[in-house]
């Protein structure tokens, strides 16, 4: 079954209707809110919203263990994430979405692996593609079905937040490559890969990164709003083709690329 992970603009889901919320435990820790159980289009689809319902939990607090276990335990197969994102790459004005193929982990301080010390014996995961290559396709058929222009691939820079990024910090991660940045992408998706979801992103651009076009001087709340606003509902769509796709019932791990 399809899970969506709801970022930043994205906490509650009109259109989505709602079956049943449960609340899940798990050995982790409180999840960022009860599972939404609902149906998009008539199909079945999980919902949670990474902030939480009212958006109170900041990105280097969100319990992404208990939010990715909890998904899974409820059987979730694939996961889309929707994430807000500042945008570096040309192509990234607010407003453009991506789907980005490779990630720069800038964050620090989170619980990274599902491998508590001392549990089970440390493995070293391959990730030298961090999302699902099927999930990513599923994607990007969903978008141009809704035919909405986005960028196939491009690296997301993840920063710890919840400050915004001096220009400095933005022209370092241009000199890395960074394509966009954004607070939530790690380690999000090393945990579904560990647990063995099929996780990919949907980055939604919100603002120029600082410097960059019009927040040269500084970053507009209101151009971040007024964008999400606008995108949320244009996503909608997207999510809805997404939801209408068939999901194996055996989880399938990670397809590579
Ligand atoms: N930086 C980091 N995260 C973000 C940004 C940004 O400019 N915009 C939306 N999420």
């Amino acid at each position: 079954m399809l899970a969506i992970i709801g970022g930043t603009g994205l906490t509650k889901f009109p259109g989505l209707s709602i079956t049943h919320r449960q609340v899940i435990r798990t050995p982790y820790g409180e999840p960022s809110g009860p599972i939404t159980f609902g149906e998009l289009d008539g199909h079945p689809i999980l919902f949670l919203a990474r902030h939480g319902y009212g958006h109170t939990i900041p990105p280097h607090l969100v319990n992404y263990r208990a939010n990715l276990w909890a998904l899974h335990a409820q059987k979730a197969s694939h996961v889309v994430s929707v994430a807000t994102v500042g945008g570096l790459h040309p192509d990234l004005s607010p407003g453009c979405l991506a789907v980005p193929d490779q990630i720069i982990d800038y964050s620090h301080g989170r619980e990274t692996t599902f491998a508590d010390y001392g549990e089970a014996p440390v493995t070293h995961l391959d990730f030298t593609w961090p999302y699902c290559e099927e999930m990513r396709q599923r994607c990007i058929r969903a978008l141009n079905l809704a035919g909405e222009g986005f960028m196939d691939g491009g690296v997301y820079a993840c920063v710890q937040g919840p400050r915004l990024e001096t220009k400095a910090e933005i022209d370092r991660l241009a000199h890395d490559g960074a394509d966009m940045v954004g607070m939530t992408g790690m380690p999000e998706a090393y945990l579904a890969r560990e647990i063995g979801l099929c996780y990919a992103a949907i980055a939604v651009s919100v603002n120029w990164a600082a410097g960059r076009g019009d927040s040269a001087n500084c970053i507009s709340p209101e151009v971040i709003e007024t964008t999400l606003a606008n995108v949320m509902t244009r996503l909608r769509g997207v999510l809805a083709n997404l939801a209408c796709m068939s999901y194996a019932v055996e989880t399938p791990g990670n397809s590579a690329r």
